[in-house]
C-alpha cells in the first residue's frame, strides 16, 4: 500500500477540486476498490448511481460501455475514462447493423441487449438487461421468442430458467468463456467442500457446477451472507482480491483470468485523467437520446 499512498492521497485530493466522483466497477483492482472509489458496484448499481450523481464529473473505472451509459444517463455531466483502450470482447462483438439482422431473421421478437454493448447498439435495441436481471427483463418481454445480444452463453443460461424461446448472437466473454467444467470437477475432488460461485457469462455446463450464479455485486452479497469456509470465484481476478480482506473467516481459491479490459485502468491514468480532464467520452445526442430509453425501460423494470 505504501507505494499506491501518493496517488491515493493525490487523487482523492483532486477529486474534492474538480468536483469529481469515482465510480468504479467490481473488477477494479483493490487500491482502486478501497483507495479512491467513491462508490463499487455491478454494472446495473453504476447505472443507477450514475442517475443520482450530483458532481460535475464522473471518472468512471471500468470499460467504456459503462462510462457510455453514464453519459448516456446523465449528459449533463463530464464523464472521464482514465484509457479510452479500456473495451470489452462482448461490446466489440456486435454493431446495429447486427441487431437489424437479427431483428430481419425474427421479426417482431423484441431485441434484449446486455449493458456490454455500444450507445449504437442499446439505441437499436428495445431494453437492456444486466447479469443482476437477465432473467426478469426477459420474462417482462410481450411474446414468445425474444432476442439477446451479444453475450450467447449469458443468454443459455437464461434460456434454460426462462418461460421464453431465446435466440442469441454469438458473443462471449474472453475472460469468462476460458472456465471450464472439468477444472472445477477436478479442482473438488481435492476440495469437495468448495462453494462454487459463478458469473453468468460463463458457459452453462460452469454455471451447471456452481452452487450460486449471480451479477458481481451478487457475488459479493452471496459470500458476505453465507460467508462459506472455502469458495471459489469463478470470475475475474480482482473479485476475490477485493473481499478477501474483508473476509478472512472464508478461504478462498483464487482461479484467475484477468480481463485485460479492466486492468487498462490503473492509479497512474486515473490521476492524469483528473489532472488534464481526459479522456472525455462524448455520445451522439440522438443515439444517446434512443439508447436512454432502452436504459431507462430496464431500470424501471429493475426496481
Ligand atoms: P456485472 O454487471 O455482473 O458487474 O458484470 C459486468 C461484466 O463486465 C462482467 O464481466
Ligand atoms: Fe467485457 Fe468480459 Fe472484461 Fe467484463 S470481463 S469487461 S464482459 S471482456
Amino acid at each position: 500500500w505504501a507505494i499506491f499512498a501518493p496517488y491515493v492521497i493525490e487523487i482523492n485530493r483532486l477529486k474534492k477540486e474538480r468536483n469529481a466522483v469515482i465510480l468504479a466497477h467490481n473488477y477494479m483492482t483493490p487500491e482502486i476498490y478501497h483507495g479512491v472509489a467513491d462508490f463499487v458496484g455491478d454494472s446495473l448499481q453504476l447505472a443507477i448511481k450514475a442517475t443520482e450523481v450530483e458532481n460535475d464529473v464522473i471518472v468512471q473505472c471500468g470499460v467504456h460501455f459503462m462510462a457510455e451509459t453514464s453519459k448516456i444517463l446523465n449528459p449533463s455531466k463530464k464523464v472521464l475514462i482514465p484509457d479510452l483502450k479500456a473495451g470489452c470482447s462482448l461490446a466489440e462483438s456486435i454493431t446495429a447493423e447486427g441487431v437489424a439482422e437479427m431483428r430481419a431473421k425474427y421479426p417482431g421478437a423484441p431485441v434484449v441487449s446486455y449493458v456490454n454493448t455500444t450507445a449504437e447498439v442499446k439505441a437499436a435495441s428495445d431494453i437492456c438487461c444486466t447479469s443482476a436481471n437477465a432473467l426478469q427483463i426477459v420474462e417482462a418481454m410481450e411474446g414468445d421468442t425474444v432476442i439477446m445480444t451479444p453475450d450467447q452463453f449469458l443468454a443459455q443460461n437464461v434460456a434454460a430458467l426462462s418461460t421464453k424461446n431465446i435466440v442469441w448472437w454469438a458473443g462471449s466473454c474472453i475472460v469468462h468463456e476460458l472456465y471450464t467444467a472439468e477444472d472445477i470437477r477436478a479442482y473438488r475432488e481435492f476440495e469437495p467442500d468448495t462453494m462454487v460461485i459463478a458469473h453468468p457469462e460463463c458457459t452453462p455446463s460452469v454455471v451447471a457446477e456452481a452452487d450460486f450464479t449471480g451479477s458481481t455485486s451478487g457475488i459479493v452479497d452471496w459470500i458476505h451472507k453465507n460467508k462459506p469456509a472455502k469458495a471459489m470465484l469463478v470470475t475475474e481476478c480482482s473479485m476475490a482480491a477485493n473481499i478477501a480482506d474483508e473476509l478472512p473467516e472464508v478461504e478462498f481459491a483464487k482461479p484467475c483470468n484477468m480481463c485485460p479490459f479492466m486492468k487498462k485502468i490503473t492509479l497512474e491514468k486515473i490521476l492524469w485523467s483528473l489532472y488534464n480532464m481526459e479522456h472525455e467520452v462524448v455520445v451522439d445526442p440522438e443515439v444517446a437520446a434512443k439508447a436512454r430509453l432502452a436504459v431507462e425501460r430496464m431500470i424501471d423494470l429493475s426496481k
